[in-house]
């Protein structure tokens, strides 16, 4: 299987998404301000991918740093901190690992011994530290997986909105996560993937992902979604998230809303796979999460082609909010989650 993000000698390797599925091509970023640029040129997207990219572009430019004193690494770390914590505002994923990074940085920065010995294990365990994210996304995703495959029925059809799969996580997705162990425990299911405009998600990810997995899959346009929940061919939506806040609403790709409002309307239970790290407790609503604002440009081109009169004013709000009140529950690697989630979620946070 595709390795979605990797640390290598030369540098931090990862499969280039805006090429697939036409070509599977990898790209290797050798300094911090690539890895920057890959995560807000969406070569590397997808909460959880988005952390560990940050990260790993942390410990990369810490690595390379010339600093020989305490202070000059700290300026260096924040200065590399501050470039990739402006690539992307709305998944929190991203935030939390460059905090992470932050409390490592200081922990070995406190320790007895001095001079370059501290410098040089600062920075060998910063890099150990994006490696130990890796690996831990990887194995939350499947606990995420299993507790979740309970909710879904033996031969159920499941809509699932952008990709929430292996290529958007360190590996084997969040909301793809909890329909793989379904399948690994031997249910029959179906997807129906949503293309999700504008970058195509679904299309180009989620049914390319699914394909090599050999999970049945079929793509239907966004504005397909209500006819067939209305015609009973759905019985489930899962979806992954950018940011919880504390009472439960949820940032995701735009359209998740529509879906999430059209799953209640039909009866459909609305599920949302994420791992704690997406929980943000410091937000008491969906109404103070950031939604990041991307180029008009993704709306009127696609695939390099103009699609729409020239100089026509378009928009592009890259996610939305779903309300609490439409979320059956929030699956985590912790426990599944339901109303009322200010209680919920602070008790699977341990706060
Ligand atoms: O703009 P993207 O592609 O980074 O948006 C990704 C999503 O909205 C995903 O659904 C979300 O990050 C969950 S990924 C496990």
């Amino acid at each position: 299987m595709f390795k979605t993000i990797e640390w290598t000698p030369e540098g931090v390797r990862m499969i280039d998404q805006t090429r697939l599925p036409l070509e599977e091509v990898y790209v290797t970023c050798r300094t911090y301000s690539e890895v920057a640029e890959a995560i807000r040129s969406m070569v590397i997207r997808g909460a959880p991918a988005i952390g560990v990219a940050a990260a790993m572009g942390i410990a990369l430019g810490i690595q390379h740093s010339a600093a020989r004193s305490e202070p000059a690494l700290r300026e260096d770390f924040d200065r590399i901190a501050s470039v990739i914590s402006a690539t992307r505002p709305t998944a929190v994923n991203l935030f939390w690992a460059v905090k992470r990074m932050k409390g490592v940085l200081e922990e070995v920065l406190a320790e007895k011994c001095g001079g370059d010995k501290k410098l040089r294990r600062a920075r060998e365990r910063l890099v150990e530290e994006a490696q130990s994210i890796l690996a831990e996304d990887v194995a939350i995703n499947r606990e995420i997986g299993r507790r979740g495959a309970a909710l879904l029925p033996d031969g159920s059809t499941v809509l699932t909105h952008c990709n929430a799969g292996a290529l958007a996580t360190g590996g084997y997705g969040t909301a793809l996560g909890v329909i793989r162990s379904a399948a690994e425990q031997g249910k029959a299911i179906r997807v129906f993937a949503d293309e999700t405009r504008p970058f195509l998600q679904g299309a180009r990810l989620t049914a390319w992902e699914l394909a090599q997995d050999g999970i049945p899959v079929t793509l239907i346009t966004d504005s397909m979604a209500g006819y067939f929940m209305k015609e009973r061919r759905l019985q489930a939506v899962i979806v992954g998230a950018d940011r919880i806040a504390a009472n439960g609403d949820v940032a995701n790709k735009i359209g998740t809303y529509s879906v999430a409002v059209l799953a209640r309307e039909n009866g459909i239970p609305f599920y949302v796979a994420a791992p704690l790290s997406t929980i943000d407790l410091s937000l008491a609503s969906g109404e103070e999460i950031p939604v990041e604002e991307r180029s008009s440009r993704e709306v009127t081109y696609l695939a390099g082609r103009s699609i729409a009169p020239v100089g026509v004013e378009a928009l592009h709000p890259a996610f939305d909010v779903t309300p609490h009140r439409y979320v059956a529950s929030i699956i985590t690697e912790r426990g599944v989650a339901r109303e009322p989630y200010e209680v919920s979620l602070r008790g699977l946070c341990g706060s």
